[in-house]
Protein backbone atom coordinates (compact mmCIF):
# COMPACT_ATOMS: atom_id res chain seq x y z
CA UNK A 1 0.00 0.00 0.00
CA UNK A 2 1.28 3.26 -0.71
CA UNK A 3 -0.21 6.36 1.50
CA UNK A 4 -1.60 8.97 -0.57
CA UNK A 5 -2.79 11.23 2.85
CA UNK A 6 -1.31 14.61 2.13
CA UNK A 7 -0.05 16.15 5.70
CA UNK A 8 -1.91 19.46 7.62
CA UNK A 9 0.33 21.59 9.22
CA UNK A 10 3.80 19.96 8.45
CA UNK A 11 6.86 21.18 7.26
CA UNK A 12 6.76 19.20 4.14
CA UNK A 13 9.87 18.19 1.69
CA UNK A 14 8.15 17.74 -1.75
CA UNK A 15 10.17 15.56 -4.66
CA UNK A 16 9.07 17.89 -7.28
CA UNK A 17 10.33 16.96 -11.06
CA UNK A 18 11.18 20.32 -12.63
CA UNK A 19 13.47 18.98 -15.28
CA UNK A 20 12.77 21.55 -18.18
CA UNK A 21 14.01 22.33 -21.07
CA UNK A 22 16.45 25.26 -20.83
CA UNK A 23 18.37 27.21 -23.46
CA UNK A 24 20.51 30.62 -22.75
CA UNK A 25 18.89 30.39 -19.22
CA UNK A 26 15.42 30.77 -20.54
CA UNK A 27 12.97 27.64 -19.82
CA UNK A 28 11.85 26.14 -23.02
CA UNK A 29 8.92 24.39 -22.16
CA UNK A 30 7.12 24.76 -18.67
CA UNK A 31 4.40 21.78 -18.53
CA UNK A 32 6.67 20.17 -15.89
CA UNK A 33 6.53 23.29 -13.40
CA UNK A 34 2.51 24.10 -14.53
CA UNK A 35 1.46 19.80 -13.37
CA UNK A 36 2.96 20.78 -9.96
CA UNK A 37 0.86 23.33 -9.15
CA UNK A 38 -1.98 21.76 -7.32
CA UNK A 39 0.07 20.15 -5.41
CA UNK A 40 1.99 22.99 -4.04
CA UNK A 41 -1.38 24.39 -3.63
CA UNK A 42 -3.36 21.91 -1.91
CA UNK A 43 -0.13 21.07 0.42
CA UNK A 44 0.04 25.24 1.05
CA UNK A 45 -3.66 25.05 1.48
CA UNK A 46 -3.65 22.63 4.51
CA UNK A 47 -0.89 25.33 6.02
CA UNK A 48 2.35 23.19 5.30
CA UNK A 49 5.62 24.71 4.70
CA UNK A 50 6.88 23.17 1.82
CA UNK A 51 10.56 22.51 0.94
CA UNK A 52 10.71 21.78 -2.84
CA UNK A 53 13.64 19.26 -4.11
CA UNK A 54 14.32 19.01 -7.54
CA UNK A 55 17.43 18.25 -9.90
CA UNK A 56 17.76 19.93 -13.36
CA UNK A 57 19.42 18.80 -16.15
CA UNK A 58 22.72 16.15 -15.29
CA UNK A 59 25.06 18.51 -14.16
CA UNK A 60 28.75 17.44 -12.98
CA UNK A 61 29.40 19.63 -9.51
CA UNK A 62 27.98 22.96 -9.58
CA UNK A 63 27.02 24.28 -12.96
CA UNK A 64 25.06 28.54 -12.81
CA UNK A 65 23.49 27.21 -16.03
CA UNK A 66 21.73 24.29 -14.13
CA UNK A 67 20.50 26.28 -11.21
CA UNK A 68 17.20 26.15 -10.06
CA UNK A 69 17.14 29.79 -8.51
CA UNK A 70 16.09 30.28 -12.80
CA UNK A 71 12.72 28.65 -12.30
CA UNK A 72 11.94 30.85 -8.73
CA UNK A 73 9.68 33.78 -10.55
CA UNK A 74 8.14 31.24 -13.02
CA UNK A 75 7.32 30.02 -10.16
CA UNK A 76 6.00 32.56 -8.32
CA UNK A 77 3.77 33.22 -10.95
CA UNK A 78 2.49 29.82 -11.11
CA UNK A 79 1.86 29.38 -7.57
CA UNK A 80 0.91 33.23 -7.02
CA UNK A 81 3.11 33.60 -3.66
CA UNK A 82 6.66 34.00 -2.98
CA UNK A 83 9.09 31.24 -3.34
CA UNK A 84 12.21 31.53 -1.52
CA UNK A 85 15.67 30.27 -3.10
CA UNK A 86 17.89 28.12 -1.03
CA UNK A 87 21.17 28.06 -2.68
CA UNK A 88 22.57 25.49 -0.48
CA UNK A 89 21.23 22.14 0.28
CA UNK A 90 23.61 21.98 3.40
CA UNK A 91 23.98 25.40 4.89
CA UNK A 92 19.98 25.98 5.29
CA UNK A 93 19.14 28.74 8.01
CA UNK A 94 16.85 27.40 10.84
CA UNK A 95 14.07 26.17 8.55
CA UNK A 96 11.29 27.75 11.62
CA UNK A 97 13.06 31.23 10.01
CA UNK A 98 11.78 30.01 6.15
CA UNK A 99 7.98 30.88 5.51
CA UNK A 100 5.57 29.46 2.96
CA UNK A 101 7.62 27.51 -0.01
CA UNK A 102 10.89 26.72 -0.42
CA UNK A 103 12.92 25.79 -3.66
CA UNK A 104 16.10 23.98 -2.87
CA UNK A 105 18.86 24.18 -5.33
CA UNK A 106 19.76 21.64 -7.90
CA UNK A 107 19.87 18.53 -5.59
CA UNK A 108 22.12 16.96 -8.02
CA UNK A 109 24.92 19.35 -7.36
CA UNK A 110 25.67 17.11 -4.61
CA UNK A 111 27.33 13.65 -5.74
CA UNK A 112 25.74 12.23 -2.43
CA UNK A 113 22.37 12.73 -4.14
CA UNK A 114 23.40 10.09 -7.18
CA UNK A 115 24.99 7.93 -4.69
CA UNK A 116 21.95 7.89 -2.34
CA UNK A 117 24.40 8.80 0.85
CA UNK A 118 22.83 7.83 4.06
CA UNK A 119 24.43 11.31 5.74
CA UNK A 120 22.95 13.36 2.66
CA UNK A 121 19.47 11.63 3.33
CA UNK A 122 19.41 12.50 6.77
CA UNK A 123 20.79 15.96 6.34
CA UNK A 124 17.15 16.08 4.13
CA UNK A 125 14.91 14.90 5.95
CA UNK A 126 15.93 16.76 9.29
CA UNK A 127 14.47 19.98 7.08
CA UNK A 128 10.94 18.43 7.12
CA UNK A 129 8.27 16.43 9.35
CA UNK A 130 7.10 14.83 6.32
CA UNK A 131 7.68 13.76 2.99
CA UNK A 132 5.64 13.88 -0.41
CA UNK A 133 7.34 12.23 -3.92
CA UNK A 134 5.65 13.41 -6.71
CA UNK A 135 8.19 13.08 -9.07
CA UNK A 136 6.72 10.02 -10.29
CA UNK A 137 9.51 10.79 -13.88
CA UNK A 138 12.32 10.91 -11.49
CA UNK A 139 10.97 7.55 -9.94
CA UNK A 140 13.50 5.16 -11.87
CA UNK A 141 16.39 6.89 -10.12
CA UNK A 142 17.69 5.33 -7.03
CA UNK A 143 18.77 8.76 -5.47
CA UNK A 144 18.46 10.04 -2.13
CA UNK A 145 16.30 12.45 -2.61
CA UNK A 146 13.81 9.37 -4.26
CA UNK A 147 14.62 6.40 -1.86
CA UNK A 148 16.78 7.88 0.62
CA UNK A 149 14.42 10.44 2.27
CA UNK A 150 11.16 8.22 2.57
CA UNK A 151 13.17 5.92 5.00
CA UNK A 152 13.52 8.25 8.09
CA UNK A 153 10.24 10.16 7.07
CA UNK A 154 6.19 9.20 6.92
CA UNK A 155 5.90 9.60 3.49
CA UNK A 156 3.22 9.83 0.87
CA UNK A 157 2.88 9.67 -2.91
CA UNK A 158 1.88 13.01 -4.21
CA UNK A 159 -1.67 13.63 -6.51
CA UNK A 160 0.44 13.82 -10.01
CA UNK A 161 2.81 10.94 -8.95
CA UNK A 162 -0.82 8.82 -8.18
CA UNK A 163 -2.24 9.99 -11.37
CA UNK A 164 0.72 8.77 -13.44
CA UNK A 165 0.49 5.33 -11.77
CA UNK A 166 -2.70 4.78 -11.92
CA UNK A 167 -2.93 5.55 -15.51
CA UNK A 168 -0.07 3.38 -16.41
CA UNK A 169 -1.13 0.44 -13.96
CA UNK A 170 -4.17 0.58 -16.17
CA UNK A 171 -2.61 0.13 -19.36
CA UNK A 172 -0.38 -2.95 -17.96
CA UNK A 173 -2.67 -4.31 -15.82
CA UNK A 174 -5.60 -4.35 -17.36
CA UNK A 175 -5.47 -3.05 -20.63
CA UNK A 176 -8.88 -3.23 -22.97
CA UNK A 177 -7.88 -5.06 -25.78
CA UNK A 178 -7.17 -4.94 -29.31
CA UNK A 179 -4.80 -2.66 -27.39
CA UNK A 180 -2.29 -0.79 -30.00
CA UNK A 181 1.30 0.57 -29.08
CA UNK A 182 2.93 3.43 -31.24
CA UNK A 183 6.57 3.28 -30.72
CA UNK A 184 8.95 6.20 -32.38
CA UNK A 185 11.90 8.33 -31.07
CA UNK A 186 15.75 7.45 -32.29
CA UNK A 187 17.14 4.96 -30.71
CA UNK A 188 16.34 1.50 -30.35
CA UNK A 189 19.03 0.63 -27.76
CA UNK A 190 17.06 2.63 -24.72
CA UNK A 191 13.47 0.49 -25.99
CA UNK A 192 14.30 -3.01 -26.82
CA UNK A 193 13.28 -4.12 -23.39
CA UNK A 194 9.76 -1.99 -23.64
CA UNK A 195 9.75 -3.13 -27.53
CA UNK A 196 9.52 -7.41 -25.94
CA UNK A 197 7.49 -6.29 -23.11
CA UNK A 198 4.79 -4.96 -25.57
CA UNK A 199 4.74 -7.53 -28.25
CA UNK A 200 3.73 -9.67 -24.75
CA UNK A 201 0.28 -7.06 -24.38
CA UNK A 202 -0.24 -5.69 -27.37
CA UNK A 203 -2.21 -7.09 -30.72
CA UNK A 204 -0.50 -4.63 -32.90
CA UNK A 205 2.93 -3.06 -32.50
CA UNK A 206 3.86 -0.11 -35.00
CA UNK A 207 7.26 0.88 -35.11
CA UNK A 208 8.41 4.25 -36.85
CA UNK A 209 11.23 7.36 -36.39
CA UNK A 210 15.14 5.56 -35.82
CA UNK A 211 13.88 2.57 -34.57
CA UNK A 212 12.25 1.65 -37.49
CA UNK A 213 15.19 2.04 -39.66
CA UNK A 214 17.55 -0.69 -37.56
CA UNK A 215 14.43 -2.75 -38.10
CA UNK A 216 14.77 -2.00 -41.77
CA UNK A 217 18.37 -2.23 -41.25
CA UNK A 218 18.43 -5.47 -39.66
CA UNK A 219 16.01 -7.37 -42.91
CA UNK A 220 18.50 -6.06 -45.24
CA UNK A 221 16.61 -2.89 -46.37
CA UNK A 222 19.13 -0.51 -47.88
CA UNK A 223 18.28 2.80 -45.47
CA UNK A 224 20.53 5.43 -47.11
CA UNK A 225 22.17 7.86 -44.41
CA UNK A 226 18.93 7.04 -42.25
CA UNK A 227 19.43 7.25 -38.10
CA UNK A 228 20.11 3.89 -37.23
CA UNK A 229 21.99 1.77 -34.97
CA UNK A 230 24.53 -0.60 -36.59
CA UNK A 231 25.48 -2.06 -33.47
CA UNK A 232 22.23 -2.65 -32.79
CA UNK A 233 21.54 -5.55 -36.08
CA UNK A 234 21.92 -8.66 -33.86
CA UNK A 235 19.31 -7.37 -31.42
CA UNK A 236 16.71 -6.40 -33.63
CA UNK A 237 17.47 -9.70 -35.27
CA UNK A 238 16.62 -11.41 -32.25
CA UNK A 239 13.72 -9.32 -31.69
CA UNK A 240 12.17 -9.93 -35.55
CA UNK A 241 12.34 -13.65 -34.54
CA UNK A 242 10.77 -13.02 -31.49
CA UNK A 243 7.85 -11.52 -33.07
CA UNK A 244 7.27 -14.48 -34.79
CA UNK A 245 6.04 -16.36 -31.24
CA UNK A 246 3.54 -13.52 -30.10
CA UNK A 247 0.34 -13.06 -31.88
CA UNK A 248 1.25 -9.35 -31.93
CA UNK A 249 1.17 -8.14 -35.23
CA UNK A 250 4.64 -5.82 -36.39
CA UNK A 251 3.89 -2.69 -38.14
CA UNK A 252 6.87 -1.76 -40.23
CA UNK A 253 7.12 1.36 -42.36
CA UNK A 254 5.93 0.35 -45.87
CA UNK A 255 7.02 4.07 -47.49
CA UNK A 256 8.86 6.63 -45.77
CA UNK A 257 9.70 10.83 -46.41
CA UNK A 258 13.09 10.67 -47.28
CA UNK A 259 15.62 13.91 -48.51
CA UNK A 260 18.13 13.50 -50.97
CA UNK A 261 21.26 14.88 -51.21
CA UNK A 262 20.31 17.26 -53.29
CA UNK A 263 18.22 18.31 -50.84
CA UNK A 264 15.24 17.51 -52.69
CA UNK A 265 11.73 15.27 -50.34
CA UNK A 266 10.01 13.03 -51.58
CA UNK A 267 8.12 9.90 -50.39
CA UNK A 268 9.15 6.21 -51.49
CA UNK A 269 8.73 2.65 -51.04
CA UNK A 270 11.29 1.38 -48.20
CA UNK A 271 12.14 -0.99 -50.87
CA UNK A 272 13.23 2.07 -52.98
CA UNK A 273 15.72 4.26 -50.61
CA UNK A 274 17.80 5.78 -52.55
CA UNK A 275 21.23 5.40 -50.80
CA UNK A 276 22.16 9.20 -50.42
CA UNK A 277 18.90 9.64 -49.07
CA UNK A 278 17.92 10.16 -45.50
CA UNK A 279 14.58 9.19 -43.81
CA UNK A 280 12.68 11.71 -41.73
CA UNK A 281 9.35 10.47 -41.70
CA UNK A 282 7.24 7.67 -42.01
CA UNK A 283 5.26 7.76 -45.32
CA UNK A 284 1.36 8.71 -45.99
CA UNK A 285 0.48 4.70 -46.89
CA UNK A 286 2.30 3.55 -43.61
CA UNK A 287 0.36 6.50 -41.71
CA UNK A 288 -2.38 5.43 -43.20
CA UNK A 289 -2.23 1.65 -42.10
CA UNK A 290 -1.24 2.87 -38.22
CA UNK A 291 -4.29 5.29 -38.25
CA UNK A 292 -7.12 2.09 -39.81
CA UNK A 293 -5.54 -0.10 -36.88
CA UNK A 294 -6.20 2.86 -34.40
CA UNK A 295 -9.50 3.19 -35.04
CA UNK A 296 -9.60 -0.92 -34.33
CA UNK A 297 -8.19 -0.89 -31.14
CA UNK A 298 -10.08 0.17 -27.37
CA UNK A 299 -6.74 1.00 -26.13
CA UNK A 300 -3.64 2.93 -27.42
CA UNK A 301 -0.26 3.23 -26.20
CA UNK A 302 2.14 6.13 -27.57
CA UNK A 303 5.15 6.74 -27.13
CA UNK A 304 7.86 8.57 -29.40
CA UNK A 305 7.29 10.64 -32.53
CA UNK A 306 7.24 8.95 -35.88
CA UNK A 307 9.32 11.62 -38.01
CA UNK A 308 11.38 14.88 -37.04
CA UNK A 309 8.59 16.37 -36.03
CA UNK A 310 10.26 19.56 -35.03
CA UNK A 311 10.93 20.06 -38.70
CA UNK A 312 8.24 20.64 -40.95
CA UNK A 313 7.22 19.24 -43.50
CA UNK A 314 8.40 15.94 -41.68
CA UNK A 315 5.53 16.84 -38.65
CA UNK A 316 3.06 15.11 -40.47
CA UNK A 317 3.03 11.76 -39.97
CA UNK A 318 3.00 12.28 -35.70
CA UNK A 319 0.73 14.61 -36.38
CA UNK A 320 -2.06 12.86 -38.25
CA UNK A 321 -1.35 10.04 -35.25
CA UNK A 322 -1.95 12.36 -32.46
CA UNK A 323 -4.91 13.85 -34.09
CA UNK A 324 -6.68 10.26 -34.77
CA UNK A 325 -5.93 9.14 -31.36
CA UNK A 326 -7.40 12.53 -29.76
CA UNK A 327 -10.35 11.41 -32.27
CA UNK A 328 -11.32 8.03 -31.70
CA UNK A 329 -10.67 8.88 -27.58
CA UNK A 330 -13.43 11.30 -28.07
CA UNK A 331 -15.71 9.83 -30.30
CA UNK A 332 -16.38 6.77 -28.47
CA UNK A 333 -13.63 6.89 -25.40
CA UNK A 334 -10.90 5.01 -26.57
CA UNK A 335 -8.35 4.64 -23.93
CA UNK A 336 -5.24 6.70 -24.94
CA UNK A 337 -1.84 6.86 -22.89
CA UNK A 338 0.80 9.03 -24.46
CA UNK A 339 4.54 9.41 -23.36
CA UNK A 340 7.62 10.61 -23.24
CA UNK A 341 9.36 14.35 -23.34
CA UNK A 342 9.62 13.92 -27.34
CA UNK A 343 6.13 12.97 -27.52
CA UNK A 344 4.55 15.81 -25.23
CA UNK A 345 6.49 18.23 -27.09
CA UNK A 346 5.53 17.03 -30.36
CA UNK A 347 1.63 17.45 -28.62
CA UNK A 348 2.62 21.59 -27.72
CA UNK A 349 4.51 21.72 -30.92
CA UNK A 350 0.97 21.15 -32.30
CA UNK A 351 -1.13 23.31 -29.92
CA UNK A 352 -3.08 19.75 -28.53
CA UNK A 353 -4.93 20.08 -25.55
CA UNK A 354 -3.67 17.52 -23.70
CA UNK A 355 -7.64 16.68 -22.24
CA UNK A 356 -8.44 15.43 -25.54
CA UNK A 357 -6.62 11.80 -24.27
CA UNK A 358 -7.30 9.82 -21.51
CA UNK A 359 -3.90 10.54 -19.87
CA UNK A 360 -0.83 12.66 -20.98
CA UNK A 361 2.59 11.53 -19.16
CA UNK A 362 5.67 14.37 -18.77
CA UNK A 363 7.72 10.50 -17.80
CA UNK A 364 10.71 9.77 -19.70
CA UNK A 365 12.56 6.48 -18.98
CA UNK A 366 10.14 6.02 -15.62
CA UNK A 367 7.52 5.63 -18.20
CA UNK A 368 9.57 3.15 -20.15
CA UNK A 369 10.92 1.24 -17.18
CA UNK A 370 7.36 0.97 -15.76
CA UNK A 371 5.75 -0.29 -19.25
CA UNK A 372 9.12 -2.21 -19.42
CA UNK A 373 7.61 -4.20 -16.30
CA UNK A 374 10.29 -2.97 -13.77
CA UNK A 375 9.11 -1.92 -10.49
CA UNK A 376 10.39 1.62 -10.37
CA UNK A 377 12.91 2.35 -7.14
CA UNK A 378 10.67 5.37 -5.92
CA UNK A 379 7.48 3.53 -5.84
CA UNK A 380 9.33 0.36 -3.71
CA UNK A 381 10.27 3.52 -1.24
CA UNK A 382 7.10 4.38 -0.78
CA UNK A 383 5.25 1.48 -0.17
C1 LIG B 1 13.32 13.05 -16.84
O1 LIG B 1 13.53 14.13 -17.40
O2 LIG B 1 12.93 12.03 -17.45
C2 LIG B 1 13.45 12.97 -15.34
O3 LIG B 1 13.53 14.23 -14.79
C3 LIG B 1 14.63 12.15 -14.97
O4 LIG B 1 15.80 12.75 -15.42
P1 LIG B 1 17.12 11.88 -15.61
O5 LIG B 1 16.89 10.98 -16.78
O6 LIG B 1 18.23 12.87 -15.83
O7 LIG B 1 17.32 11.08 -14.34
Amino acid sequence: MICTTLPRNKRVLVRVDLNVPVHDDRVMDDTRMRLIVPTIKALRQAKNQCFLIAHLGRPKGWDPHLSLRLLVPILEHLLEESVTFAPDIKNIPDTALLKGCVLLENVRFYPEEEANEVSFSQHLARLGDFYVNDAFSASHRAHASIVGVPAYLPHAAGPLFQQELKALQRIVECPIPPVIAIVGGGKISTKFGLLHNLLKKTSVLAVGGGLAHTLLAAQDYIIGQSLCEMSMLDQARTFLKQVQHHSCTLLLPIDVVVRTKDGTERVCEVKEIPSDAVCLDVGPATCQYISEAITQANTVLWNGPLGRFEEPPFHKATEKIMHTIAEETQRRGMVSVIGGGDSVAALNAAKMDFAQFSYVSTSGGAFLEFLEGKELPGIQALR
